[in-house]
């Protein structure tokens, strides 16, 4: 499985060690971080989850991919593809590890830096995401929760054709749930990456 593939103004690479600076630009802004963590987290804290995190890293079918600007080769952020943590509050690497999709709800979401807001890019990447998973694995569903506040986030997942079901179990609480099968993925051609 090619874990390395592109978009029309983006490529995409498995998340690695020598992405510290762009996670230590994205986890210590609190404007990045508003709707998805409870606070920043230090250089040292980031420094010191990145190693399990990338071990875990598409290591499968499924994992964390670095989003790249083709035209400047600048790094603008990350998307994955996890499993969606229910009764905890973080991915459960266990179930990242090896070469098989875990058990239950994968989740796609995406992480920019603020330079690279507005313009079209998380839509992009969540499109191609998706095309990945639905051509180059046997995910059957996608799954994303929102923020209640998240509007951004929200307009990016409609954009790719997933359909609001209102408020789902997720990460020890409630929160706006999104959904796309493979079939209605398909039946949604503009929608494609
Ligand atoms: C959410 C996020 C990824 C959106 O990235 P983005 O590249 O700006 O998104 P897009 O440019 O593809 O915008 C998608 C749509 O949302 C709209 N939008 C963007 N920001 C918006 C905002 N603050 N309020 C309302 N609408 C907004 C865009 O206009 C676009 O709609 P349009 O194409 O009809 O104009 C980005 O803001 C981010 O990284 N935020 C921090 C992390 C985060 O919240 N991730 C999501 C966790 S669920």
């Amino acid at each position: 499985m090619d874990l390395i593939f592109e978009s029309e103004r983006l490529s995409y690479r498995p998340l690695c060690d020598a992405d510290i600076d762009l996670s230590i630009e994205l986890w210590t802004d609190p404007e990045v971080t508003r709707y998805t963590a409870d606070r920043t987290f230090t250089a040292e804290e980031i420094a010191g989850e990145m190693p399990t995190v990338v071990r875990r890293c598409a290591g499968g079918c499924i994992g964390i991919w670095c989003v790249i600007d083709k035209s400047t080769e600048e790094k603008l952020g990350s998307v994955f593809l996890l499993p969606m943590p229910v009764d905890k509050d973080d991915t459960d690497w266990d179930m990242v590890a090896g070469e098989q999709i875990p058990e239950g709800e994968i989740e796609i979401g995406y992480i920019l830096k603020k330079s690279a807001w507005g313009k079209g890019y998380a839509t992009e990447a969540c499109r191609r995401i998706l095309k990945f998973a639905f051509e180059e694995t046997p995910l059957e569903e996608i799954v994303a929760v929102i923020d209640p506040e998240n509007i951004a986030s929200r307009n990016v997942l409609e954009k790719s054709g997933l359909t609001g079901e209102g408020l789902v179990p997720a990460y020890t609480t409630t929160c706006p749930g999104f959904r796309v099968t493979r079939r209605q993925w398909k039946q949604g051609g503009s929608q494609r990456g």
